[in-house]
């Protein structure tokens, strides 16, 4: 009879975890509560990784994947995990990470930003080609196991238009695939579908705010895939940075303005900084069209030194918000001290190279304040954070105004 374990742990990957004689086992779609039977499949000298055989008893979290390609494609790592329980895994994981490896004795751990979890993605990478093994035409993501082609006609977290979109391109493409992979990277937003056709404008889109705003993008550039989330993540990083019509703002790794513009509606100037030319240029265009006269953008690659750059010596600078892709931002962080802000929120897509950068922060003075998730791709085991840093002076002196103003309660 087959041994049975009982599954304690979700890895970062959304693989569950059990321990076989003291050693930690990782179990290809089991989950924290499962109790499973399982094959051992690859063994190192301090970890195990199995095959799930079967579930003997389910975990209370498991549910039914929503979407029939949900086991061979990609895409999805998480969607036999209830919603909530996702939420809790993401922001669990971050958090122990940061408690195990940074200075957290300031820091308040905020609720995760949460929004619609079905059709939720307005842009996405699709494939097209010619299956070298079978010669059948695909056009979809790539498969969780190897790099071959999962054909989609429908995807669930896509938004709808661009499900129909696809739909309706589809049978025009799979005539015209070839062995050669063809990428698309569509785009649902204000203006239309881009991706498809040659496009004869620049795709906008919008951010709702007292003023609205309006932002275009070059169609293959990044914009956040999670146009809900985006709007309260800018909120939330206004909110943490309390920005004042006072400030003088810096905007590291801006795009195309996303947070730039938001910003410089309430502060006295915002800065953006951008490594690629085309997305300043669409930065300072969507300034322009915005009519915002208090922001300005600048060419930058922030992996080299920032020294020689008059920007970064002339100009104090109050707030600072940095969103750098995934290797982070070692080279600026190991230096933003010098610009003497008093907020720094960071938001981040690799719990890793953040954590790394927050530690060079806090040599320089910062202390950490505020952590959170953002739920900006459901069902997926990327993880979106957002964090607060904040000179390290004015934060014990508001800990001691808060402490005093407390004793003083309990006097009456
Ligand atoms: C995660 S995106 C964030 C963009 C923007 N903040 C937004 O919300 O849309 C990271 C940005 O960093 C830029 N970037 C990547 N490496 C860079 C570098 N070495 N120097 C400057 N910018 C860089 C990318 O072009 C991209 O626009």
């Amino acid at each position: 009879m087959n041994t049975h374990y009982e599954i304690t742990g979700l890895s970062h990957d959304g693989r569950g975890i059990t321990h076989i004689n003291g050693k930690t086992c990782f179990v290809q779609a089991a989950l924290p509560g499962d109790t499973v039977t399982l094959k051992v499949r690859h063994e190192e000298r301090n970890f195990m990784e199995a095959d799930l055989l079967t579930i003997e008893q389910p975990s209370a979290q498991r549910v039914q994947p929503f979407c029939n390609k949900y086991d061979i494609c990609g895409g999805c790592q998480l969607q036999h995990l209830a919603v909530e329980a996702q939420h809790r895994f993401k922001a669990d994981n971050f958090f122990t990470e940061l408690k195990q490896q940074v200075n957290t004795e300031t820091c308040e751990f905020v609720e995760t930003l949460t929004a619609s979890t079905i059709g939720y993605r307005r842009r996405a990478r699709l494939a097209l080609e010619i299956d070298k093994k079978d010669k059948q035409a695909r056009f979809g993501f790539r498969r969780a196991q190897d790099s071959r082609l999962v054909d989609i006609d429908h995807c669930p977290v896509l938004t709808d238009k661009l499900n129909v979109a696809i739909a309706q391109a589809r049978p025009g493409l799979l005539a015209k695939a070839s062995r050669k992979t063809h990428e698309f990277t569509l785009v649902d937003v204000d203006n239309g579908i881009f991706g498809l056709t040659e496009p004869d404008e620049q795709p906008v889109y919008r951010i709702q705010r007292e003023t609205e705003l309006k932002l275009q993008f070059p169609q293959d550039g990044f914009i956040q895939v999670n146009a809900e989330i985006n709007q309260q993540m800018i909120q939330q990083a206004i909110d943490w940075l309390e920005l004042n019509p006072q400030h003088n703002v810096i905007d590291f790794f801006c795009g195309v303005g996303n947070f730039t513009l938001p910003m410089a509606q309430i502060a006295k100037q915002a800065l953006g900084v951008e490594g690629l030319p085309e997305l300043v240029a669409a930065a300072q265009q969507n300034a322009t069209s915005n009519q915002l006269t208090n922001c300005q953008f600048e060419k930058a690659d922030l992996f080299k030194g920032l020294e020689h750059l008059n920007w970064y010596r002339e100009q104090k600078y109050d707030r600072i918000l940095l969103d750098p892709g995934r290797l982070g931002a070692a080279e600026l962080c190991q230096h933003l001290g010098q610009l003497d802000a008093q907020k720094i929120v960071y938001v981040s897509c690799n719990a890793a190279t953040l954590i790394r950068d927050i530690k060079l922060l806090q040599k320089q003075g910062y202390q950490l304040t505020k952590a959170g998730a953002m739920d900006m791709f459901p069902h997926t085991t990327h993880l979106e954070v957002m964090v607060l840093l904040e000179k390290g002076q004015k934060v014990k002196k508001q800990k001691a105004q808060r402490l005093a103003s407390k004793k003083r309660v309990f006097k009456f």
